[in-house]
């Protein structure tokens, strides 16, 4: 497909709710203050969506190394408890336009402020989200190599959920998704790869959009902090719609850009789908008395995602 510019819009070109399930074509990108933009979103559109918002680092205190988060039209600084009040106004404005029964994936960490923890659980609660499960991303790298705590080499993905009725769990998993363990280990892009200065892998918005929306159906798929558009060529590439947002012209065009050349990516894509493989259902396994799993990496050169073994319970 060849994106036309026509897939560009920003806050003030639409009106509150105007855009819909037949309006979004294959995608949308809209530049504009996320709050904004979700305001000209109609109620229960999106199916899923995956995020990584700004964390308010407050740029003086990132720590030695981390010189190079520095956003083009942003400065990540804001008094924590109105930044921690406008996570809670963007995750119910998203809990508004998500379908009964669709998830949210929020990439977030922990921060301290001297001595002070911040954790995203403090903010998390206080939203209409039922919180489903929490994710540890081993990013396999420390961003503040001093002694003040073990470096902290994780991030967290806090999967959060729109139940349908009073139904708060939801639907299962298939084995061959929910394999893939509550550890997801991977490094980050490459600056040298993405010139934006954080960007998702693609295996992580790719990962959850397979998990959640599976390969039957097409899924309207949001980011509300698109950037580089990670989570819209992920979308595309799996066959669903996009709506992308991002308050900075220079990283809606490469979004643009990027989802033009998306084929290019493709491989990667398909590396994920190979680790989404199982030998026998839930159901299976349980007849046959198998119901603990083991750790291991399914390729003794690439220790990225570890996955378990189905194997007997004794061995
Ligand atoms: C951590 S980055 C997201 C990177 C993205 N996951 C990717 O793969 O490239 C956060 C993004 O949020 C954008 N942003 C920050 N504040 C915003 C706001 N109020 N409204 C819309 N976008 C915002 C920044 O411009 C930045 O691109």
């Amino acid at each position: 497909m060849n994106i036309t510019k026509q897939h560009l819009l920003n806050e003030y070109s639409l009106d509150d709710k105007q855009l819909t399930q037949d309006t979004i074509g294959k995608g949308k990108l809209i530049e504009g203050d996320t709050l904004n933009v979700l305001a000209k979103i109609d109620d229960d559109v999106v199916n899923v969506g995956i995020t990584s918002p700004p964390y308010n680092k407050q740029e003086k205190n990132k720590g030695w190394l981390v010189t190079n988060v520095v956003y083009d039209a942003y400065k990540d600084v804001m008094p924590e408890p109105e930044y921690q009040q406008n996570q809670v106004n963007v995750l119910d404005a998203i809990y508004r336009i998500t379908a009964p029964g669709g998830s949210f994936f929020y990439n977030h960490k922990i921060r301290w402020d001297r001595g002070n923890m911040y954790h995203p659980m403090d903010w998390l609660r206080k939203t209409q989200w039922t919180v489903k499960q929490e994710i540890v991303w081993d990013r396999k790298i420390a961003g503040n190599i001093r002694g003040w705590r073990f470096w902290q080499v994780e991030e967290r993905i806090y999967w959060l959920y729109k139940p349908i009725g009073d139904h708060l769990v939801g639907k299962e998993l298939e084995s061959k998704d929910a394999k893939l363990t509550s550890i997801w280990r991977g490094v980050p892009e490459s600056g040298r790869k993405n010139p934006h200065p954080a960007p998702f892998p693609l295996w992580l918005p790719a990962r959850i959009i397979i998990s959640i929306l599976g390969e039957d159906s097409q899924g309207i798929v949001l980011d509300p902090y698109i950037g580089s558009g990670t989570t819209a060529i992920a979308a595309k590439l799996l066959g669903h719609k996009y709506i992308g947002i991002d308050r900075s012209e220079a990283y809606i065009n490469m979004t643009h850009d990027r989802l033009d050349k998306s084929q290019r990516e493709k491989d990667k894509i398909q590396k994920e789908f190979d680790l989404h493989q199982v030998e026998s259902t839930f159901k299976e396994r349980k007849s046959k008395g198998k119901n603990v799993g083991k750790y291991r990496y399914p390729d003794k050169d690439n220790e990225e995602q570890m996955i378990l073994l189905e194997t007997d319970n004794n061995k």
